[in-house]
């Protein structure tokens, strides 16, 4: 039998607006009922809360088949649900690729039962060599929708112009979805050698820089080969002003292409590297004032269409290296929703459209997540204190890693509950499964 709750006393915010309304959800994973005085087999309080459609993260990294140590789909699922993602599209650098239906059906099995909707990407070059095409026909009836060789782009032109019209010519199987090719912006031939961003900071630490050039030559050729095929190009952590001022440009001439900023690139600068500690040191690298400003610009006006996080775990080992030899990257999941709320001056309403309804009508997710707030609708929902201070802490996270850049930072607002399929799978931001 079908049993219900009740999120009681919130403000509900979805793409249709907000209003004040308490929510009915079934163990069934639908909506029962949207309005006041509802019956219930028991409530959960969201007094002060807003009631959203879950977060929808379009990039995370989960480290499962390959470096266990450092996360696994179950762990990376609690922090995703911890911070209010009901929906996480998980990149194929595992070891190995995703590359094959049989690494997607895998992928898709490990993340059953776990808190969060866990979905992935597969590879668009087969062990993300950049050398030839994946098996993208298979995996696209494997259910995936976004390809991606993300961890380094598809270098070769040619390559990705086939990629494109290939990835075109496959919505016959994805029940007319479109199906995306997102990239990774890095011409490796500039970035190559180089451990943060390219600039005043780098010359005076000494460390070698990536120019922000590395990513906006190819964010300027898909922006050309999404014109000359008609394929729809994701820009994936897009970082520099150079690159915003082209997407924003590109959608004006009306090319299909969708942008997506991560936390740390509106959050964190390349001044932060004066300490020398890698936790710091993440691909793209974290960039100037002026970049981070333009970001922030892209996001208030639309040009950028989601937040995503970029969650990439290392072990302490790995981030206990030298600048240098460390791996890239930093968790994000966790700590995601409050650095937007903390440090974006927009109004909450633009803030969730980025994290949830934006992103999952990218990945094709919508509306099982990102959908209204109405009866008979998916159950997949967030309720978050939007007030409540509190500080990061990497100790105190799910991921099994703990290379936060935030340690110690206070922010605003947090996810208090978690419903996956109409079940609660975090209570007063405590982790249920
Ligand atoms: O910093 C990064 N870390 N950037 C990437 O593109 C890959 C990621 C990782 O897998 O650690």
């Amino acid at each position: 039998m079908t049993s219900t709750t009740a999120i009681r006393g919130g403000t509900v915010i979805d793409s249709a607006g907000s209003r004040r309304a308490d929510v009915v959800v079934g163990s069934d994973g639908s909506i029962i009922e949207v309005g006041a005085d509802l019956k219930a087999d028991s409530s959960i309080d969201a007094t002060g809360c807003v009631v959203t459609p879950g977060l929808v993260d379009l990039h995370v990294h989960l480290r499962e088949p390959g470096r266990e140590e450092a996360e696994t789909i179950e762990t990376g699922a609690r922090g995703a649900a911890l911070g209010g993602f009901t929906a996480i599209l998980a990149m194929p650098n595992t070891t190995p690729a995703v590359d094959t239906a049989a690494m997607v059906n895998e992928i898709r099995h490990l993340g059953r039962g776990t808190a969060c909707d866990v979905h992935t990407s597969g590879a668009i070059t087969v062990g993300r060599r950049g050398e030839a095409l994946s098996p993208m026909a298979e995996m696209v009836r494997a259910g995936v929708r976004v390809f991606t060789d993300d961890g380094t782009g598809v270098q070769d032109p040619q390559l990705m112009r086939t990629a494109l019209e290939y990835a075109g010519s496959l919505t016959h199987l994805s029940g007319g979805r479109a199906i995306v090719l997102a990239q990774h912006c890095e011409v490796s031939a500039l970035s190559g050698g180089g451990f943060m961003h390219e600039g005043s900071w780098s010359s005076s630490l000494g460390i070698p820089g990536q120019p922000a050039e590395a990513e906006e030559l190819m964010v300027m050729r898909d922006i050309a080969l999404s014109k000359l095929t008609g394929v729809r190009v994701h820009f994936q952590h897009m970082s520099t002003a150079g690159s915003v001022e082209m997407i924003r440009a590109a959608k004006a001439a009306g090319l299909p292409v969708t942008a997506e900023a991560t936390t740390h690139h509106f959050t964190l600068t390349d001044e932060s590297c004066n300490t020398y500690d890698p936790v710091f040191k993440v691909h793209p690298p974290l960039r100037t004032d002026l970049d981070v400003a333009a970001v922030k610009e892209g996001l208030a006006d639309g040009t950028i269409d989601a937040i995503a996080t970029d969650h990439a775990p290392h072990t302490p080992e790995d981030k206990e290296l030298t600048f240098a030899e460390a791996p890239p990257g930093m968790l994000g999941l966790e700590t995601a929703f409050a650095l937007a709320n903390s440090e974006l001056d927009l109004p909450i309403e633009v803030i969730l459209a980025l994290m949830s309804w934006r992103p999952a009508a990218i990945a094709g997710l919508d509306p099982a997540h990102g959908g209204p707030i109405v009866a008979g609708g998916a159950a997949n929902i967030t309720v978050i204190d939007p007030e409540i201070r509190w500080t990061i802490s990497g100790a105190a996270m799910a991921s099994r890693s703990n290379n936060t850049p935030y340690e110690g930072r206070t922010v605003r607002g947090r996810v208090r509950h978690t419903i996956l399929a109409g079940r609660p799978v975090v209570v007063d931001g405590e982790a249920l499964l």
